[in-house]
C-alpha cells in the first residue's frame, strides 16, 4: 500500500508555527535549572496552552497515524535521491529562514536565530568546534517544509517504525490509527528487528533529523551525526524505551545526544544574535568540515 494520503490544508499545517512543537517539548521536559525560555513569561505560557495545545495534539494525531513503515520508505526514496537543490550551507540556512510562521513575530525567533543561539551556547561552554557546528546545523533539515512536506513529516518526536510503538512516545493512544499497529509483521516488541541489533539497522520515522543526517554523514564526526540523527528521539534519549534495539556503540554515542539536548531546548533567549557579526565564524566552520555546496 503506497498511497499518499490526501490532506487538507489543516492536515498539512496543524501547527500555527513549528515552534509550538518545541514549546510543547519544553513544557514536557522543563529545564531542570528552572528557567523558562526568557522570551515567554509564565502568563504567556498559560495563554499559549489552550489553542496551541490543541494544535499540538492534532499534530501528533496526524503524525502517529501517517508515519508508517511504508510512508518512511517512500520519503527516503524521494529525498535521499538529493535531486531538489544544490546550494551552499549558508545559502541553505537562508533558504530555511524563508520559512515564516504566521504566529506573532514579536515572540517567535526565526529558524536561524534558534540555530545560532543553540550553537553559541555550545561554544560558550568551550566544546569542540564540530559540536558548535552541529548546534548550528541541527535543524537545517526543516527545509523539508519548503519542499511541501506536512509539518508532521518534518518535526515532532521521532520513533522507530517496523516494530511496536512504545507507550513512552507522546500521545501513544494515537498509534491505534496507524495501520502498522494492526500489521503482524510490525506490531510486536521487536517487529522486523532483533535484540540489540543497533540503531543503524532501525528505520526511524521521517523528519528533519534523518534527512540532515544523510546530508552530512560523510563529513562530520560520529558523535555529531548521532546528535543530528536522534535529537528528536525523545522516547529513547529521555525515556529509554528502546534499549532493546540499541547496541553498545549506540549507548556510548547517546551520551552525546544527551549532552546536546539541553542546548536545543533551553538556549532560547530574547537576545537575538547579530547574524552579520557571527556569520564569518560560522562560514569558516562550515568550510572546515563541509563541502562548498550540499545537495538537498
Ligand atoms: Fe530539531
Ligand atoms: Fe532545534
Amino acid at each position: 500500500m503506497n498511497q499518499q494520503p490526501t490532506l487538507t490544508a489543516q492536515e498539512i499545517n496543524p501547527l500555527g508555527s513549528l515552534e509550538e512543537w518545541e514549546d510543547d517539548l519544553i513544557a514536557r521536559y522543563p529545564d531542570p535549572a528552572g528557567t523558562q525560555p526568557e522570551h515567554k513569561t509564565k502568563e504567556e505560557f498559560r495563554n499559549y496552552e489552550a489553542p496551541a495545545r490543541d494544535s499540538v495534539r492534532e499534530f501528533y494525531k496526524l503524525n502517529h497515524r501517517y508515519q508508517t513503515y511504508d510512508f518512511v520508505k517512500q520519503k527516503q526514496a524521494d529525498y535521499l535521491a538529493f535531486n531538489k537543490k544544490e546550494m551552499s550551507v549558508w545559502g541553505a540556512m537562508e533558504f530555511l529562514n524563508t520559512l515564516v510562521d504566521d504566529s506573532d513575530p514579536d515572540i517567535e525567533l526565526d529558524q536561524l536565530q534558534h540555530l545560532l543561539q543553540t550553537a553559541e551556547a555550545i561554544r560558550a561552554d568551550g566544546h569542540p568546534d564540530w559540536f558548535v557546528l552541529t548546534g548550528f546545523l541541527h535543524d537545517m533539515g526543516k527545509v523539508l517544509c519548503l519542499f511541501g512536506e506536512p509539518q508532521w513529516a518534518v518535526v515532532g518526536d521521532t520513533f522507530p517504525v517496523g516494530c511496536q510503538h512504545s507507550d513512552k512516545i507522546v500521545y501513544p493512544e494515537f498509534f491505534a490509527d496507524n495501520p502498522d499497529s494492526q500489521n503482524e509483521q510490525f506490531n510486536t516488541k521487536y517487529g522486523i528487528y532483533s535484540h540489540q541489533c543497533g540503531l543503524d539497522n532501525v528505520t526511524m520515522s521521517w523528519g528533519h533529523d534523518e534527512y540532515l543526517y544523510h546530508i552530512t554523514k560523510d563529513y562530520l564526526p560520529e558523535p555529531a551525526l548521532y546528535m543530528i540523527r536522534y535529537h528528536s528521539f525523545y522516547s529513547q534519549h529521555r525515556e529509554k524505551a528502546y534499549d532493546h534495539l540499541l547496541n553498545g556503540h549506540d549507548r556510548a554515542m547517546f551520551k552525546w545526544v544527551d549532552k546536546f539536548n539541553p542546548y536545543d531546548l533551553y538556549s532560547k533567549s530574547p537576545k537575538t544574535p547579530v547574524v552579520s557579526e557571527l556569520r564569518p565564524y560560522y562560514e569558516d566552520l562550515i568550510a572546515k568540515y563541509l563541502p562548498a555546496t550540499v545537495r538537498l
